[in-house]
């Protein structure tokens, strides 16, 4: 066994992942203003030792360090690490329920991964995930990481007939579903909990926290977990002022699979774009649309009609079309494998109206 790897544990529990961020954070000079700090510094085993004495009764913690990494720098082969320990992890059945504490920076594309890749499993298995992480460092005099990893795992530890399973998260004592959680301030204490209004939980209130009852998603099959070498590669352009073709041209003289055009206002780009988006479907790059005004949905062939091939990303954000783009790339490739004749548009369209309708 990996030293990384918790000792198997029998007994019923909640097994507790540690990805690091700033909710394992420590600062040189914890009394600064503003504060110099460190993201990923302390293990998951020794967060779980300050909160002991406020564990609810009964409650057993397990700890399994999977990184511990400031989450700017998280990596696809690190989210396929994660992805795989979540599914293994719902699967045993001394696992109760699961809490990641997760750095706030990329904590959106984390959501919206587990929720495509074991969301459906989650919801099967009646076992709940909860994301969660802190904007102040282990050791600041307000830390917020203790409550927040508490009201993690109280949640967790719910019994079943007051929330559903399904991958969630929750900060500054309040939840919502993980793939609506973003981070869109940065610095706030709720600077992460910014939810997307069309979230069927929405922002929930701590008194009705353990109460909550999400309508049941419709998604009814997890995507599969990309190897961690072969994840499609997809980047993020965002149309400005001023837009160059020449910025879509430098793409595609690269390997990059797809293109994620983030737009002004409804998500229209650049008419500059235009002619080399063209060239770029013909060479076979998928094109997905999102805005870039940070809330609203994108629709297909509004405001004007969508470039043959480019598809609009409903609610989702940049960086979670992006992930959702991988995932279809992925799907369509494995899908293929398997003799069926699925694309990255069947799998795509499916995860971008799931807001709409969850
Ligand atoms: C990180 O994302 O790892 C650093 C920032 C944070 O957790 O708030």
């Amino acid at each position: 066994m990996s030293p990384n790897q918790a000792k198997p544990e029998n007994s019923p529990h909640i097994l507790v992942l540690g990805m690091g961020g700033t909710i394992a954070g420590l600062a040189p000079n914890p009394g600064d203003q503003p504060l110099r700090y460190e993201a990923g510094q302390v293990e998951v085993k020794s967060l779980l030792t300050h909160i002991e004495s406020a564990v609810p009764e009964g409650v057993k913690l397990v700890s399994q360090q999977v990184a511990n990494i400031n989450s700017r720098n998280l990596t696809e082969a690190l989210l396929s690490d994660l992805g795989e320990v979540v599914r293994a992890s719902l699967a045993n059945p001394a696992v109760l329920g699961l809490v990641i504490t997760h750095g706030t920076d990329t904590i959106e594309e984390t959501g919206i991964f587990l929720q495509l890749t074991c969301g459906n499993y989650a919801q099967i298995l009646g076992k709940r995930v909860i994301l969660t992480g802190a904007m102040l460092p282990s050791n600041a005099p307000q830390a917020d990481g203790p409550s927040n990893l508490l009201d993690a795992i109280r949640w967790a530890s719910t019994p079943l007939e007051n929330c559903p399973g399904g991958i969630y998260a929750v900060m500054d004592g309040r939840g919502c579903m993980a793939m609506d959680l973003a981070k869109r301030h940065g610095s706030a204490l709720n600077a992460p909990i910014q939810a997307s209004p069309s979230s069927s939980v929405g922002l929930i209130n701590p008194s009705w926290l353990w109460g909550v009852k999400a309508k049941e998603a419709a998604w009814k099959e997890d995507l599969p977990i990309p190897k961690g070498d072969e994840w499609p590669w997809v980047e993020i352009l965002t149309s400005h002022a001023g837009a160059r073709s020449e910025t879509i041209a430098l793409w595609l003289n690269s390997q990059v699979k797809g293109l994620v055009l983030a737009g002004s206002g409804m998500g229209g780009f650049h008419d500059a774009w235009r002619d080399t988006l063209v060239t770029a479907v013909k060479k076979g790059v998928a094109l997905v649309r999102t805005t870039r005004t940070g809330a609203g949905a994108t629709l297909t062939d509004i405001p004007e009609k969508d470039l043959d091939g480019c598809l609009a990303s409903g609610t989702l954000s940049g960086p979670r079309a992006r992930i959702a783009l991988q995932l279809a790339l992925n799907a369509e490739k494995q899908a293929q494998l398997a003799g069926k004749s699925l694309t990255w548009q069947d799998f795509f369209a499916r995860i971008a109206v799931l807001p709409e309708i969850r």
